[in-house]
């Protein structure tokens, strides 16, 4: 099995979601949260930012021991050593800094030639190389870059002394056949390639950023970057827990493992999307309100004859209590009589069709047939207790 490395970065690109703006007492508590969760790597904050950005990332340095925590920099001296003001304090503290390779960052953002952006790579990773062993660089906008050059940026980065690459799909950009094949060209053309760890960093414009860095897993990435709930820039990026379930799920085909405690992901969840003020939406993969909730007939039947008929993951696994059988229109008598005998009554096989009826008709009105719905449909029916 190979061990994919999860390098989550809910606090620094995942406070980049418009909208959204987390204080210390957050961060930390999250920070917590992610360590219990398992996280290999945390990525506290952007330090030159703003004073309070700084403190977090210290502050989290300070209290995080299971964790790597890092910190965003651009190729700027002083932002490297605000970073590097920050992490210090840290078990293991890495730096991550990035630079546009793509033509149209370095025509209009940076007004910067290739050379002049290679030139830049090369004083930044070194500079930073001089506080801190484990730098990382991101080219950002990697997928829109002329692979040529993104390879000579790398390479650039690697010579001298980055420890980590991070390939980001800064906007959601790419699609999982192409990105496979990048990650399989940059295994090809990069010298020692094999030697730092490839890691890739996709937002979901296109909705395809958790197949995208599936897709990089597959060709050489052993290190994901992601955001709990997918939280970040725009429409986000690859959301933690889809990655890692995913991996758990289908190991027969990724042959490959995290250290993630799956059980801690509901949990995490929760606690990110209060302190974001965002909502998980119900039909969310892995940790959405429905993603263990049945609610047709034939599914409901299927799902209490065995579970595994209709769920390839345990609610169990990801730390949601138990799956639910939602009553509605669709569904069918296994579910109603078994809910129905869960809240008490039990039903002779004789009264079945008429309580059936009744359901339908009063199901037909309701969007979800509740408990205290059924206990008034069944009033003056013998309770057992
Ligand atoms: O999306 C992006 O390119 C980034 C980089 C800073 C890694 O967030
Ligand atoms: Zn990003």
């Amino acid at each position: 099995m190979k061990k994919i490395q999860i390098f989550d970065t809910t606090l620094r690109d995942g406070e980049q979601t418009a909208g959204v703006s987390f204080n210390l007492q957050e961060k930390v508590q999250m920070a917590q949260q992610l360590e219990k969760l398992g996280v290999d790597v945390m990525e506290a904050g952007f330090p030159i930012a703003s004073p309070g950005d700084f403190e977090c990332v210290r502050t989290i340095a300070q209290t995080v021991k299971n964790s790597s925590v890092t910190g965003l920099a651009r190729c700027v001296e002083a932002d490297i050593q605000r970073a590097y003001d920050a992490v210090k304090v840290g078990v293991s503290p890495q730096i991550h800094t990035f630079l546009a390779t793509s033509p149209i960052h370095r025509e209009f953002k940076l007004k910067m030639s290739q050379a002049e952006v290679l030139a830049s790579i090369e004083h930044h990773v070194r500079y930073a190389k001089q506080f801190v062993d484990m730098v990382q660089f991101s080219p950002e906008d990697a997928t829109r870059t002329e692979p040529e050059f993104l390879v000579r940026a790398i390479q650039t980065a690697i010579n001298a002394g980055a420890r980590v690459i991070n390939v980001p799909d800064t906007v959601g950009f790419t699609n999982p056949k192409e990105f496979g094949e990048l990650f399989a060209y940059l295994r090809t053309e990069v010298q020692g390639f094999e030697d730092v760890i490839f890691s890739s960093h996709c937002h979901d414009d296109l909705g395809m950023s958790v197949a995208n860095s599936l897709a990089a897993i597959e060709n050489g990435a052993s290190r994901i970057e992601c955001t709990i709930n997918g939280i970040g820039e725009r429409a986000g990026n690859t959301a933690l827990e889809e990655i890692a379930v995913a991996l758990h799920i289908r190991k027969d085909h990724y042959q490959a493992e995290t250290n993630i405690v799956l059980n801690q992901l509901k949990q995490t969840s929760d606690l990110v999307s209060r302190m974001s003020g965002m909502a998980v939406p119900r039909n969310k993969a892995i940790i959405g309100g429905n993603a263990y909730a049945h609610q047709s007939g034939i599914h409901q039947d299927g799902f209490l004859k065995n579970p595994s008929t209709y769920e390839i993951i345990t609610p169990e696994l990801v730390g949601v209590s138990k799956s639910s059988l939602v009553l509605g229109k669709l569904s069918g008598r296994h579910a109603l009589f078994t809910r129905l005998e869960e809240i008490g009554f039990l039903i002779e096989p004789a009264e079945q069709s008429a309580i059936f009826s009744r359901f339908k008709q009063l199901a037909d009105v309701k969007k979800e047939v509740s408990d205290e719905d059924l206990r008034a449909m069944m009033s003056g029916h013998l309770y057992q207790d």
